[in-house]
């Protein structure tokens, strides 16, 4: 039993010398292979206690067990050590001792913050989020909305015609008003942020597709007034600027309400002083509203002698281009990331 003990001592202490001396995996395997292969030498003691009686088999199993996994785990020490350095000697041109690069992460564009802000704040009031196609037929981007063939107003929205017959892409979201109120009776109200488009020459201002919201809001005959329409579009503005901003109704003319007004704003830039961005006038022009039409809402075949409301839109790109103070439009459709990483 000594004798057995002594030769494991003696084994373990030479092994853990060798496997430290290993200079490179195929020594290490060597070594490996030397003791604790099929016929390593511990192998073999392991294997010889069998014939031991029982009581020392116990003992000595336990020791010669122990330093099986002792040496198990120096050499796999070792060939971590090994590979590691072998990395470098090698030069792959891989050195895993440099520092991991970072991860660029992505984020959003700013249309679609602002889109989830808008969203956000008129959901609040109760509105729901709706959409619809950006693929129009003539109908309802425009006679349904009291744009008649051959009426001039056409010329303010001259859009891009597909071949099939009659369908155009939309030039604003004004259509899903229509398409809204032909499958919900009132009251109701809506927003409607997409896609939109126009054929119109490039500028600082103007995009041949840019983002539009819609917002009708309907009801019975005197419970939805333009002073309604005030005050939702106040809280609007001031949530989505996060400070006091002062708005204004001017009289202005659209075909699908009467009355209709623009919506000017307070210059988010100066304050209202003055400034280069509001023609030193205080003010911006953001929105266009009004009354809903009558024969808008003979369209879908809600009498206007019962029904009422207001409806309004905006440019996402306008509001964008306010809360961030961007100088050019394009820039939200050019995908250049020194622009886009500064959100
Ligand atoms: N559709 C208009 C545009 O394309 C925006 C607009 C103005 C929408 C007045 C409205 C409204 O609903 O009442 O510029």
């Amino acid at each position: 039993m000594i004798k057995i003990h002594m030769e494991l001592k003696k084994l373990e202490i030479t092994a853990r010398k060798d496997i430290k001396s290993a200079k490179n995996l195929k020594d290490l395997d060597d070594i490996f292979k030397k003791y604790l292969g099929k016929k390593g030498e511990l192998t073999l003691i392991l294997r010889s206690l069998k014939n031991l009686p029982i009581k020392e088999r116990k003992t000595q199993g336990k020791i010669a067990n122990q330093i099986k996994k002792d040496l198990e785990l120096i050499i796999q020490e070792q060939k971590h050590k090994l590979q590691a350095s072998s990395f470098k000697i090698q030069d792959t041109g891989f050195d895993i001792t440099v520092p991991g690069k970072k991860q660029d992460l992505g984020h959003l564009h700013p249309l679609t913050l602002v889109r989830r802000k808008v969203e956000e704040i008129f959901q609040s009031m109760g509105f729901s989020v709706v959409e619809g196609p950006e693929v129009e037929s003539e109908w309802y981007n425009f006679d349904a909305l009291n744009i008649p063939k051959e009426h001039p107003a056409r010329d303010l929205w001259d859009t891009f015609y597909l071949k099939q017959k009659k369908l155009l892409l939309r030039t604003h979201t004004s259509p899903v008003q229509i398409r809204y109120m032909e499958k919900n009776q009132p009251p109701l109200r809506i927003i409607v942020p997409g896609r939109v488009f126009r054929h119109e020459a490039t500028d600082a201002g103007h995009e041949v597709n840019f983002y539009h919201i819609e917002g009708l809001m309907i009801d019975k005959k005197g419970k939805v007034s333009v002073a309604n329409f005030k005050a939702i579009i106040g809280e609007f503005f001031k949530r989505f600027f996060e400070k006091e901003i002062k708005i204004r109704l001017r009289p202005s003319y659209f075909p699908f309400t009467e009355p209709s007004f623009e919506i000017d704003i307070n210059c988010v830039n100066c304050l209202g002083k003055g400034c280069s961005v509001c023609a030193q006038t205080g003010w911006v022009e953001t929105l266009g509203a009004g009354m809903v039409h009558p024969n808008v809402l003979k369209a879908v075949g809600l009498n206007p002698k019962f029904w009422q409301g207001f409806a309004f839109g905006v440019g996402m790109d306008r509001l964008a281009i306010m809360k961030y103070k961007i100088q050019d439009i394009r820039l939200f459709y050019g995908g250049d990331l020194r622009f886009l990483q500064q959100f």
